[in-house]
């Protein structure tokens, strides 16, 4: 609304500066109000963009008598002051001077004359005219400004309670739902110069009785998006013998037929052709062949405030890792623009578990339509719906329908297996390895006899537990002569020496040289 305001009046300070010749003059209004004048004035917009930082003082004196005295201009703001009406001689033109200072030191100052005998600008003129069921105020007045702004005061004439309308046009149709039908109204209107900052006295009263209920029952317009289905209900058994036609009414008072529902029987037409951003009064109206006789109803419509937006298209449902992903299209409205622009709209979802006994409904909401579900239960079937929500509104499309998915009776039973197949995997791997080894053995055995089978081997299986016993002490021996095989490592005689040695004493070379492998083997035997 600022910014409305302040890119409307820009141009017009500045216009007005530059006329004045200088950039950095002080603009100053001196309207008149009930006991006085009620000044006003800016600098650079300071007071527009209500900069408080800048200092004013305003002073009025007589014009053409030097030897007054100045008098303060009693502030009511920063960028305005009141001058009551018996401070001041009204045999005599006035100045009023205003000075600015700015905090870096910067300075203005300027002066306007005004004149005490000044009027404000006369009370308009107010007529109202009924015609098939269509109330018209025409407003005049005296010299027709071109910025001029009305303010229609409407009440019900057994009541004090007012309700007010602001009017940029001399004619004005009331819309029929602000009327009750028969009931006697009463109307004043002012007017308000926008150039001068004046308003004038209100017009006398005008009342006026509101149309009688038209013929025409429960006149409403079905409108889904952009397409608008104007309907009426109609007795055809009692009264066959009509037709009906539809016209536009705009805020001037003039009315067109509607192309497609001139003479027509049926009690409906499609007006799908108005403008999305317009207001109409639409005024549709009964025929009687035989009695010639017509009469009307009218009804106000403006598209962008009436009209329903249709329901989000689709919900689109997925599961994944337990999570459950549901994606909502946009409404087929929403491919027209001046929808798609009415509000910021923002996706509002609303889902629950589909139980007999569990009907708690879950909301969510997102600016973007993608919504997910944490922590999905088994063989639980979720349902959602959907619509588009204005953010700062009321305003809402209608609701989707509900969309449902199940989860997966066997989602946990699936973990199992899996758990299990990957446990029995791990546990057949150990096994194999371990087969794998003792088959390495025995290949080892088969194919590389060595020089010599080893004496354990012959002898060993054959052994009593008791031998297994002995063989930490083994270990130690076998160590042993890891150290001497690799020091003599390059002597081979002198390594089967050894081992001829030390064969005799204990097991074998052969199962130092299996080291782990052949002790593994052996322990895995005598289980
Ligand atoms: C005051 O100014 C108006 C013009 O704004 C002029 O018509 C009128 O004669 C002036 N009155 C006196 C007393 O100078
Ligand atoms: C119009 O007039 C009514 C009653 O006199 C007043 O309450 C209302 O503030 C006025 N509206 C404007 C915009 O001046
Ligand atoms: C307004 O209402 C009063 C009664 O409250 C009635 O006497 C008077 O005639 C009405 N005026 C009009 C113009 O209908
Ligand atoms: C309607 O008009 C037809 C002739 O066009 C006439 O026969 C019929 O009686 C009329 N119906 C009524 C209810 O007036
Ligand atoms: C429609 O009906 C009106 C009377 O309301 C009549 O004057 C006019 O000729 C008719 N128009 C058509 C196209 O039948």
């Amino acid at each position: 609304m600022a910014a409305r305001l302040v890119t409307l009046l820009l141009p017009v300070t500045w216009m007005a500066s530059m006329a004045a010749g200088t950039k950095d003059s002080i603009d100053i209004t001196i309207p008149k109000s009930t006991d006085g004048f009620s000044p006003t004035w800016d600098w650079n917009d300071h007071c527009l963009l209500e900069d408080t930082n800048i200092t004013f003082t305003a002073f009025y004196k007589k014009v053409g008598a030097p030897d007054s005295d100045p008098q303060i201009c009693e502030k009511t703001g920063n960028c305005s002051c009141r001058i009551p009406s018996k401070s001041l001689d009204h045999s005599h033109n006035y100045t009023l001077v205003v000075n600015a200072i700015s905090p870096k030191g910067g300075t203005s100052s300027n002066s306007k004359d005004f004149d005490p005998n000044h009027k404000p600008p006369p009370p308009p003129e107010v007529r109202i005219t009924s015609h098939n069921a269509l109330l018209t105020v025409k407003i005049w007045t005296q010299d027709l400004q071109y910025r001029e702004q009305y303010n229609l005061t409407l009440r019900k004439n057994d009541s004090t309670e007012e309700s007010s309308i602001d009017l940029r046009r001399r004619t004005y149709v009331f819309p029929p739902s602000d009327l009750l039908p028969e009931q006697t109204y009463c109307v004043k209107v002012n007017v308000y110069n926008m150039q001068t900052m004046e308003s004038s006295a209100f017009s006398p009263e005008e009342c006026f009785m509101a149309p009688a209920k038209g013929p025409l029952n429960n006149l409403r317009v079905d409108a889904l998006d952009t397409e608008y289905l104007l309907k009426w209900d109609w007795d055809t058994e009692r009264s066959p013998n009509v037709t009906f036609s539809v016209e536009k009414c705009f805020y001037d008072g003039r009315c067109t037929t509607i192309d497609d529902c001139k003479n027509i029987t049926t009690p409906q037409c499609n007006v799908t052709r108005l403008l999305f951003r317009g207001t109409y009064i639409l005024r549709s109206s009964v025929y009687d062949r035989l009695t010639e006789e017509k009469s009307f109803s009218v009804i106000q419509f403006s598209p962008i405030k009436d009209t329903v937006i249709g329901p989000p298209k689709e919900l689109k449902m997925r599961i994944v890792d337990n999570e459950l992903y549901i994606n909502v299209s946009a409404p087929k409205g929403f491919s027209n623009t001046d929808i798609q622009s009415l509000c910021e709209w923002q996706t509002h979802m609303e889902y629950w578990i589909s139980s007999t006994h569990n009907s708690e409904v879950m909301v969510k909401e997102a600016m973007q339509p993608f919504f997910k579900i944490d922590h999905l239960e088994a063989s639980t079937t979720y349902c959602a719906r959907a619509k588009m929500r204005c953010k700062d509104s009321d305003r809402s499309s209608q609701d989707s329908e509900d969309y449902c998915i199940t989860t997966d009776p066997r989602s946990h039973l699936f973990a199992f297996i899996a758990g299990f197949t990957f446990l029995g995997i791990i546990f057949t791997s150990i096994i194999l390895f371990f087969c794998g080894c003792c088959l390495k053995h025995y290949v080892k055995q088969t194919f590389f006899p060595a020089s010599k089978l080893p004496l354990s081997i012959e002898k060993g299986f054959g052994e009593s537990p008791l031998d297994s016993m002995r063989h930490p002490f083994l270990l130690h021996k076998e160590e042993t002569m890891d150290r001497c095989y690799i020091v003599n490592n390059s002597d081979t005689e002198d390594l089967g020496q050894i081992n001829h040695a030390d064969s005799s004493n204990a097991n074998s070379q052969d199962s130092g040289n299996y080291s782990n492998e052949g002790q593994t083997t052996g322990e895995t035997n005598n289980h």
